[in-house]
């Protein structure tokens, strides 16, 4: 395959935001494009890209690892400073954006797993890392890191969900900069619609969720919770019902469970 680095006029072409992405960072290799945001004083604009060619230590939720070849797929965060009134939400919006932008080029069954793994055809082909950084209890920045395998269509090693990219389901290499310029116009779509209209975003996750309704288990570190997947909130942590009882799923791990009682 051969690698061709990322080009940022063709992106810019593209882009039709007002703010987000306008401030873009293009970096080589860097250890991962959350630290660097949320660690560095240098990035302080409100809807700041910071787009990495090679992550060396990116990151994935619950401390695991984001591995992702070279000049392949996507690796960058957002770095948001204004609405950050529910994180929760831009964590979902953020799945529901990746699903639109790859929808819009390609007719592929992409499915979101709460909170924010982004599948086609059931396998893994991006996720979300939300950190943030608060000063006197208040949340000062929000880095949004983005990973979409994109082109790479080899892996190896252990993965959790088996994954895949694009380029596997449809076929054909997709112009990584084309993608990214849709991704971040429907990802400040969303933004605005947050303040407006949350609902709207919350009925395009659940329209596209993988286990919505379903029997689930969710792995919460050691503990185990069985029940069925009976909603998401409008905060959106997901509501597992089991008989009469309702509980609010706040992190973990969700997964299929075809044997539980409803
Ligand atoms: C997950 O599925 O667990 C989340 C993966 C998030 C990976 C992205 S790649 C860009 C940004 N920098 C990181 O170190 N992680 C996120």
């Amino acid at each position: 395959m051969e690698l061709t680095a990322f080009n940022i006029e063709e992106f810019d072409l593209k882009l039709d935001t007002e703010i987000i992405g306008r401030n873009f960072i293009y970096i080589d290799e860097v250890e991962s494009t959350n630290s660097l945001l949320l660690n560095s004083n240098e990035y302080k604009d409100h809807g700041t890209v910071l787009f990495a060619e090679q992550q060396t230590k990116g990151r994935g939720r619950l401390n695991r690892d984001w591995r992702s070849a070279r000049e392949l797929n996507l690796t960058f965060s957002i770095l948001l400073k204004d609405n950050l009134n529910n994180l929760n939400l831009i964590n979902l919006g953020a799945a529901v954006a990746i699903a639109q932008s790859i929808n819009n080029f390609y007719q592929l069954d992409v499915t979101l797993k709460w909170p924010n793994d982004v599948l086609i055809n059931d396998k893994k082909t991006a996720g979300i890392l939300l950190e943030s950084s608060s000063k006197s209890n208040k949340i000062e920045k929000v880095v949004v890191g983005i990973g979409v395998n994109v082109n790479q269509t080899a892996f190896n090693g252990e993965y959790r969900i088996k994954p895949t990219s694009i380029k596997r389901e449809c076929k054909e290499t997709v112009s990584r900069e084309r993608l990214l310029s849709e991704l971040l116009n429907n990802f400040e779509e969303m933004i605005n619609d947050l303040e407006s209209n949350k609902e709207k975003v919350l009925e395009e996750w659940k329209s596209r969720s993988k286990h919505l309704g379903e029997k689930i288990k969710i792995e919460e570190g050691s503990q185990n919770k069985f029940g069925v997947f009976y909603d998401i909130d409008e905060e959106g942590y997901l509501l597992l019902k089991n008989n009469d009882n309702i509980e609010r799923i706040t992190f973990g791990d969700v997964s299929l469970t075809p044997n539980q009682p409803k």
